[in-house]
């Protein structure tokens, strides 16, 4: 059995003719010529490419209404062109894009073709030979099988509304409100993916994490309590007793570790050799990024008209997921990230066009303080449209609103969405004035009360 690295390298190996009919091979070489010439610039707005464009809608209806008339069922895809479908309204987007240009982004970067969210990784040399193009690491197809995998294991959250909010807002808002998830943020639905998707023999030898992150550490060790398997947390000496609580809690075996990274991933790292162990990354890995995404997937279930949907960014791992799922859902929906002043390394990472990490970091949001990984970067470049700085003051005005007027109580890191789309900079910007149902991603709910309190009478 291939251990999991192996098994990711080997999935995001996509041939590009697939061993399919000769219809179908026509409108995938299609669709692959099409995303190369976008790629190599040669033909923006030539009259090829227009060609090319209406071949494929053409050939692409025609897949779907043979599918359809050939069964009294829906139209349905055949499994290998399932991404492809999905991805239709994507790939109309790019084209789209293509020649016509919108940069809501005031750092708007270079503007890359996700190749993976069409299940296409491949490319071609000058020379013609067949070269390998890194994709995404998540995609719809990944994202929805976490969905199915996740289900018995998470809460389908509500989501709230409020008039009251709605006119401070000047726009309808509707609260995704994962602090009612289990273990009290969305960290669950990317813990138990990695954690389920396991087989029984790597399973069996435990799972390990080094999240400082209160909800991740319980989310890992909640999830391995669920798949009844070991979880080790290495956890930093100087950790609140209240984390160490609820990791004991749910069972997992705590670690504890100096109060700095290199001490955290080095006895990590122990774990994996003494026990086998696998690690459960936070955020860079692609069943966490599915099991993010999963959030997006029942959002728009719930409020198919969103047009903009609002989420805090640290890591990555909650907007790759949330930007794989809705846009592939929704080409024309807007992703912004929200982000604090004093811990804004992925809107310098957006402007700079390259990952940036802080040397320290100062905010009251204390699960936004990680910094972009290899896999989340790229998505955050390619397919968030903006994202929007706010101050400590203006996540705590949030937390007050919520506890207020939503009646709920909600962590920094999960206020800040709201501190997002009540900012002047949001409000004011002509960018986002066709914005108009927003979704807020209420990504948490594990406030220390002494912050809540301290907030609410400051
Ligand atoms: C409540 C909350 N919201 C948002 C985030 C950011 O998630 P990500 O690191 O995937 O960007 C975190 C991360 O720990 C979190 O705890």
């Amino acid at each position: 059995m291939p251990d999991r690295n192996t098994r990711e390298a080997q999935e995001h190996r996509l041939p590009v003719a697939c061993q399919t009919t000769a219809g179908q091979q026509h409108s995938e070489a299609l669709l692959v010529q099409l995303l190369l010439d976008f790629v190599l610039g040669l033909s923006r707005f030539s009259p090829l490419l227009k060609k090319r464009e209406s071949l494929f809608s053409e050939r692409f209806h025609s897949i779907s209404t043979s599918a359809a008339s050939a069964s009294k069922s829906p139209p349905q895809c055949p499994t290998h062109l399932q991404g492809l479908r999905d991805s239709a309204p994507l790939i109309a987007q790019i084209l789209l894009r293509a020649r016509f240009p919108h940069p809501p982004s005031k750092s708007s970067s270079s503007f890359a073709v996700p190749l993976s969210l069409c299940g296409l990784m491949g490319s071609r040399d000058d020379d013609g030979q067949s070269t390998e193009v890194q994709g995404y690491a998540a995609d719809i197809n990944s994202i929805r099988e976490a969905q199915a995998r996740i289900a018995p294991y998470v809460h389908k959250t509500p989501v709230l509304t409020s008039t009251s909010i709605d006119t401070v807002a000047g726009k309808q808002l509707f609260f995704k409100c994962e602090c009612f998830q289990k273990a009290g943020a969305f960290k669950i639905r990317g813990a138990s993916n990695s954690i389920f998707a396991l087989d029984d023999d790597q399973a069996s030898k435990g799972v390990v994490t080094h999240s400082s992150g209160n909800h991740a550490a319980a989310a890992v060790a909640l999830a391995a309590k669920l798949r009844g398997i070991p979880a080790y947390i290495v956890i930093p000496k100087n950790a609140p007793a209240c984390k160490v609580e609820n990791v004991k809690r749910y069972g997992g075996r705590v670690i504890w570790s100096e109060a700095n990274m290199e001490s955290r991933e080095s006895i990590a790292r122990r774990v994996q050799e003494e026990t086998g162990a696998v690690l459960i990354h936070p955020f860079n890995d692609k069943y966490t990024i599915s099991g993010q995404g999963t959030v997006s997937l029942e959002l728009l279930e719930q409020v198919p008209e969103i047009d903009t949907i609002i989420v805090p960014i640290s890591g990555g791992g909650l907007i790759s997921g949330v930007a794989l799922a809705a846009k592939a859902i929704n080409p024309s929906i807007r992703i912004l990230a929200a982000e604090p002043k004093g811990a804004d390394d992925s809107a310098q990472s957006k402007a700079a066009g390259r990952i940036i990490k802080l040397a320290t970091t100062d905010t009251i949001a204390d699960g936004l303080r990680a910094f972009l990984g290899d896999l989340t970067w790229p998505v955050v470049r390619d397919l968030v449209d903006d994202i929007i700085v706010v101050d400590d003051n203006a996540i705590v005005e949030a937390m007050k609103m919520c506890y207020e007027t939503l009646k709920v109580a909600v962590e920094p890191s999960g206020a800040i969405g709201l501190a997002a789309a009540l900012s002047d900079e949001f409000k004011q910007s002509s960018a986002w004035h066709e914005s108009s149902k927003i979704g807020i991603i209420v990504s948490g709910g594990n406030v220390d009360l002494r912050v809540l309190w301290d907030s609410l009478y400051k």
